[in-house]
C-alpha cells in the first residue's frame, strides 16, 4: 500500500487528508494519507524516508515550505499546466521555487514542487476573476503571495500593490519579481498607510494568515472600495462557510468586503486545486479534471455550504 502524508507545524487543522482521501476512495488507489506533525530538525530524514521508499509523497505545509528545499535533490516548478509557460516566467531570479509543497521521488531522486501557482492560475478560472489589466493590493507577503505574484504577471496584471506587516519581506518579494522590463510593476504600500490612503485598485487579496481570529483585523479602509473584489486566500473557519450570504460568515477581511456592491471569494477552490495539482503529480491524473462535474463533487464534499452558495446552479 502507498503512503502519502501532509506535514506542518501546527497540522491539526490540515483538510489535505481529507480531500486527498476522497479521491483516493473513489478512485479506488490502495494508499493512506494521513497528517504528521514535524519539527525543523526533522526534515533531513523527512527526504531520507521518501528516498528509501518509506513514503510515497508528503505535502508541505507552514512554517516549512520554504526550509524543505535545502534538503532536496531539486525544486521545481512541476505543475502540469504550468510547464507549456516560456522559462523566462518561471519563479525569481534562481529560476527555482521559493516554496515547496509536494514531495515525490523520480528515480532515485527527491523532488519538490510547488502547486500552488497551478492551485491559484485555477482559482481565477473556476471564480471568474479576471485579472487582465487590473490592478490588485495583496496583503501579506509569506510564501503563497510568490505563487500569487506568479501568475498575476503571466495573467497579464497592470499594478500590484504589495503591503506586509514587516515592510522588508514585501521588498524582498518585489526585488525578486520585478526586471529592467517591468521596474514599476510591483510598489510598495506601507502597511500603516493603510487606514488613511489605501490605494486604487480592482482586486484585493488577503494572503496574511489574518482573518480567523476575532481580532483579526487588517488595518485598512476598506469603504472606500466599491464593486470591487475581494478575494480571501485563507480558506477556513469555524463554520466552514467561506462564502458570504445573507447571514454573514466568511472571514473578518470577506466581512470588511461585504456590501459596496464587492463580490467575495475565499481560498477553497484554490486548496481544492492545489491539492488536485499534488495529486497529479503522484498518481499521474488530475481528479477534478478527469470528469468534468468531478470539481464540484470535491467541493461539495468538503465544503458543502460552499457548494450550494457558489456551484450548484449559480
Ligand atoms: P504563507 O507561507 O502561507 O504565506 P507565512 O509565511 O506564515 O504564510 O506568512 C504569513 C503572513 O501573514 C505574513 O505576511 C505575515 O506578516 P509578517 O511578514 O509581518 O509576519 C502575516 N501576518 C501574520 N500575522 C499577522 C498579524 N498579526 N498582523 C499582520 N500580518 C500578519
Amino acid at each position: 500500500m502507498k503512503k502519502f502524508i501532509v506535514i506542518g507545524n501546527p497540522i491539526e487543522h490540515s483538510l489535505s487528508p481529507k480531500i486527498q482521501n476522497f479521491w483516493l476512495k473513489k478512485h479506488g488507489i490502495n494508499a493512506t494519507y494521513e497528517k504528521e506533525k514535524l519539527e525543523l530538525s526533522d526534515l533531513k530524514k523527512l527526504v531520507s524516508r521518501v528516498r528509501d521508499g518509506e513514503i510515497d509523497g508528503v505535502n508541505i505545509t507552514t512554517p516549512f515550505k520554504n526550509s524543505i528545499i535545502q534538503h532536496l535533490d531539486k525544486a521545481i516548478d512541476f505543475t502540469p499546466n504550468l510547464q507549456k509557460l516560456p522559462p523566462d516566467t518561471y519563479w525569481g531570479s534562481s529560476g527555482l521555487p521559493h516554496s515547496v509543497n509536494t514531495l515525490f521521488k523520480k528515480d532515485k531522486f527527491v523532488l519538490g514542487a510547488n502547486t500552488d501557482t497551478s492551485g491559484f492560475l485555477q482559482s481565477l478560472n473556476v471564480l471568474n476573476i479576471n485579472v487582465k489589466d487590473k490592478s490588485v493590493l495583496i496583503f501579506g507577503a509569506g510564501g503563497v503571495v510568490q505563487s500569487i505574484i506568479f501568475i498575476l504577471k503571466i495573467q497579464g496584471v497592470k499594478k500590484i500593490y504589495l503591503s506586509n506587516r514587516t515592510k522588508s519581506k514585501a521588498e524582498d518579494i518585489r526585488l525578486d519579481h520585478v526586471n529592467n522590463n517591468n521596474k514599476n510593476i510591483i510598489e510598495i504600500i506601507e502597511w500603516e498607510s493603510l487606514l488613511e490612503n489605501p490605494p486604487e485598485a480592482d482586486i484585493i487579496i488577503n494572503a496574511t494568515s489574518l482573518g480567523l481570529k476575532k481580532n483579526d483585523i487588517i488595518p485598512c479602509n476598506f469603504k472606500k472600495y466599491e464593486k470591487k473584489i475581494f478575494y480571501d486566500i485563507v480558506y477556513n473557519k469555524k463554520e466552514n462557510l467561506p462564502v458570504v450570504t445573507d447571514i454573514f460568515q466568511g472571514t473578518i477581511f470577506l466581512g470588511d468586503g461585504i456590501g459596496n456592491g464587492n463580490y467575495v471569494r475565499n481560498g477553497a477552490a484554490m486548496l481544492i486545486l492545489q491539492a488536485a495539482a499534488a495529486f497529479s503529480i503522484w498518481h499521474g491524473f488530475d481528479p477534478v479534471k478527469e470528469e468534468i462535474t468531478n470539481f464540484d463533487k470535491t467541493v461539495e464534499y468538503v465544503f458543502p455550504d460552499y457548494y450550494k452558495e457558489n456551484l450548484n446552479g449559480n
